[in-house]
């Protein structure tokens, strides 16, 4: 008995024990592994971990970590686990406001270090350098509340960096020694400071210097300008009132320039020996293209791109082309240009884009072959009424053409055919443009130009894609308006045009995909045949009473979108067509505007509430009401025979009994 209870008790101890152990090592396994670091071969990436430090057991030879969104304060050894082997760490967005002086000197591999949203103008307040960076390429201090004289305390041993950034902190004024501890820097982005003075040769020394970023400033000024390394400057988003360069024959290599968004009244004055490929000068307050106040002649040869819309241009003299033969976009919209015109064919061979668009013009003219190349022109905004009537067909590539809100006219076959040199001189050029024989014409806008009638083959010839006839209430289509376009034409746009019936059989035009008819007042679907492959089809707010049942049909096959609110359909009317749309892969982006009017309800009811029962018991009754009508005739008509019958089979028994 007592040997056998000594034994339980040792088990129950040894029990205990066991229980215990086990216990204690599921317990201390959250300790060995206190965070959740994803390691993938030699990155960590340890972001949003709510770490105050880096983790211990991360294994040795790190070379990535990712520390991004921490809690980390103090960044010491320690806090760093003594990892000496990293090539990328990054601190972004932690709280760190004290760094160890001398942390970085033993990490001879780091090539990145991303420092960006902390507190390091608390760790500049104790005025030691972090420094050595070695080996650091990159470096990143934006968003730390930075002002003047702080990254000194970053930059002052970094031999190696390359690509600095200190955007959105508050410094004011770039020092003539901000950089000289960093003398291989190629690319700093001060984006989004305060900088008011730039001492004379700050940026001087730093002969690698390729791109620099000064937008979103308050620099007034700049005169002679002289960083001929740069490739790419960027001053947009300040207070400049002048840009000047050096007035030397000296080569720059400034490839990019960006002075948008300034308050400039002249054209900048650009160095004369350039290779300049891109400028913006949109949003100043230039009012001509003629250079700068002294009007030095320069000539941007390698220009390719040029914006200078948002300025208050009056005109741009064909002059002004001569300076900028490599031309292939230039942007002048939203200028107040009342004429434009290019007339000599050596000067925009190269120009693919032509932006006009808000501005004022009243005549625009372009000779045979001087824009052989333009492929997109934008005229839109500008209360064109008459143009050369051929303007169009002397664009060989031209592919888009943009021409809303304007008031032309488009012209009918037989204006198309006047030629002044074959007409007698006293018949007046027709007030309209063709739109015919435009052989790459592909894109055509007309939105909002007060078109009242489309005449017919108005397009003949002319390979359009997309057709935008919007807005242009009371437009009268011919019904061969759409003649010749019936393989091309891809989009039709016939939105807000007040249209109560088309015309024009839509069904001829065999390429036609998407048609857009909403804000009509059409009351019926227009007519499609088997033939028809529409995807895209608005129909919203017109006066559709019933979707044609067999156009339906027709349409199920390739129909992929259907828009059809704010339209007063019937219900019971519509059953087979709803039925149709159910039953397909169309997809209806406005199904909870669609109703259609049940007589049994005083609200229109959503479609997708409509069911077949709804409309069957309203018919049923009807049916019902016929079939008890008709059983009644029937019976009294029964019962009359019946008593027909009666009497007379009396009157025989009668005659029989007599
Ligand atoms: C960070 O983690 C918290 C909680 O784990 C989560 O709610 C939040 O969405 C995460 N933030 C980001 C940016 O991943
Ligand atoms: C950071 O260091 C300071 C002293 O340098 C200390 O007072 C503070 O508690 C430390 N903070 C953390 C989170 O370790
Ligand atoms: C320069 O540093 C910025 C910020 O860290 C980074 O986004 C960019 O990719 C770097 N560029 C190069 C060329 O290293
Ligand atoms: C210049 O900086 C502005 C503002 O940050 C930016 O929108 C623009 O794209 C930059 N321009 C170039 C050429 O990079
Ligand atoms: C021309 O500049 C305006 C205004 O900045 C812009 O809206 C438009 O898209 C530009 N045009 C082209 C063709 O890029
Ligand atoms: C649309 O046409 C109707 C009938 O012709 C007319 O009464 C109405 O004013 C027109 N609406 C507009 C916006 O032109």
């Amino acid at each position: 008995m007592t040997y056998q209870l000594t034994v339980s008790t040792m088990n129950a101890f040894q029990l205990l024990f066991l229980l215990l152990v086990s216990c204690m090592v599921a317990s201390a396994r959250p300790s060995c592994h206190p965070s959740s670091c994803q390691v993938v071969q030699m990155d960590a990436l340890c972001s949003n971990l709510s770490l105050t430090s880096v983790p211990v057991n991360l294994p040795r030879g790190v070379q990535m970590l990712d520390l991004s969104r921490n809690q980390v304060q103090n960044l010491t050894q320690e806090t760093l686990a003594y990892c000496t082997s990293l090539h990328h760490l990054n601190l972004r967005s932690n709280k760190i406001h004290f760094i160890q002086p001398g942390l970085f000197r033993d990490m001879t591999e780091l090539k990145v270090l991303d420092l960006s949203r902390n507190h390091l103008n608390v760790v500049a307040l104790s005025k030691t350098n972090i420094g050595p960076l070695i080996a650091v390429e990159s470096l990143d201090l934006s968003s730390n509340g930075l002002y003047t004289g702080m990254s000194d305390y970053f930059l002052a041993d970094s031999p190696s960096l390359e690509n600095l950034s200190l955007n959105s902190n508050s410094i004011t004024k770039i020092a003539q020694d901000t950089f000289s501890g960093s003398l291989g820097l190629k690319k700093i982005s001060l984006h989004n400071n305060v900088i008011m003075e730039i001492e004379d040769g700050a940026f001087d020394s730093l002969n690698h210097l390729t791109e620099l970023d000064l937008s979103k400033n308050s620099i007034t000024c700049i005169t002679n300008f002289n960083l001929y390394n740069l490739k790419v400057l960027n001053l947009s988003k300040n207070s400049l009132e002048l840009f000047q360069s050096d007035s030397s024959d000296t080569f720059y290599n400034l490839l990019h320039l960006d002075l948008s968004e300034n308050k400039m009244p002249y054209f900048p004055c650009l160095p004369r020996n350039n290779v300049l490929k891109y400028l913006d000068i949109s949003q100043n307050q230039i009012q001509t293209v003629s250079e700068c106040p002294e009007k030095k002649t320069c000539v941007l040869s390698h220009l390719r791109y040029l914006d200078i819309s948002y300025n208050q241009l009056r005109s741009v003299p064909e002059c002004f082309f001569c300076s900028v033969r490599s031309l292939e976009i230039l942007n002048a919209s939203n200028n107040c240009i009342d004429s434009f015109s290019v007339t000599s064919e050596s000067l925009l061979q190269r120009v693919r884009i032509i932006d006009l668009s808000y501005n004022s013009l009243q005549s625009l003219t372009f000779e045979e072959n001087t824009l052989p190349s333009l492929e997109e022109l934008f005229l839109q905004g500008n209360d064109l009424t008459t143009l050369d009537h051929q303007i169009f067909q002397r664009l060989p590539s031209i592919k888009y053409l943009h021409l809303q809100k304007n008031n032309l006219k488009v012209c009918t076959s037989e204006q198309n055919k006047y030629r002044p040199e074959l007409t007698d001189q006293k018949q007046e050029p027709p007030s309209c443009v063709s739109f015919s024989s435009v052989g790459s014409l592909q894109f055509l806008y007309l939105s909002e130009n007060n078109l009242l009638t489309l005449p017919a083959n108005a397009f003949a010839d002319t390979p359009l894609k997309l057709l935008d006839l919007s807005l242009n209430p009371g437009l009268d289509l011919d019904k061969d308006s759409l003649s010749g376009l019936e393989h091309s034409l891809d989009w039709l746009l016939l939105r807000e045009n007040n249209i109560s019936s088309l015309n024009t059989d839509l069904s001829t035009l065999r390429s036609l995909k998407h048609v857009d008819l909403s804000t009509n007042r059409l009351t019926s679907l227009p007519r499609w045949n088997k033939e028809s492959s529409i995807e895209s089809l608005n129909l919203q707010n017109n006066n559709l009473v019933t979707l044609e049942y067999n156009t339906m049909l027709t349409l199920k096959s390739s129909l992929k979108t259907l828009y059809m609110g704010s339209n007063p359909l019937s219900c019971c009317k519509n059953i087979g067509s709803l039925y149709v749309v159910q039953q397909s892969a169309v997809v209806v982006p406005d199904i909870a505007t669609v109703t259609c009017i049940h007589e049994e309800f005083s609200e229109p009811v959503n479609i997708e509430k409509v069911t077949v029962s709804m409309c069957h018991t309203a018919g049923s009754k009807g049916y019902i009401f016929i079939v008890v009508l008709t059983l009644l005739v029937l019976m009294s008509m029964l019962a009359l025979l019946v008593k027909c019958c009666r009497s007379r089979k009396r009157k025989h028994n009668r005659g029989f009994r007599a």
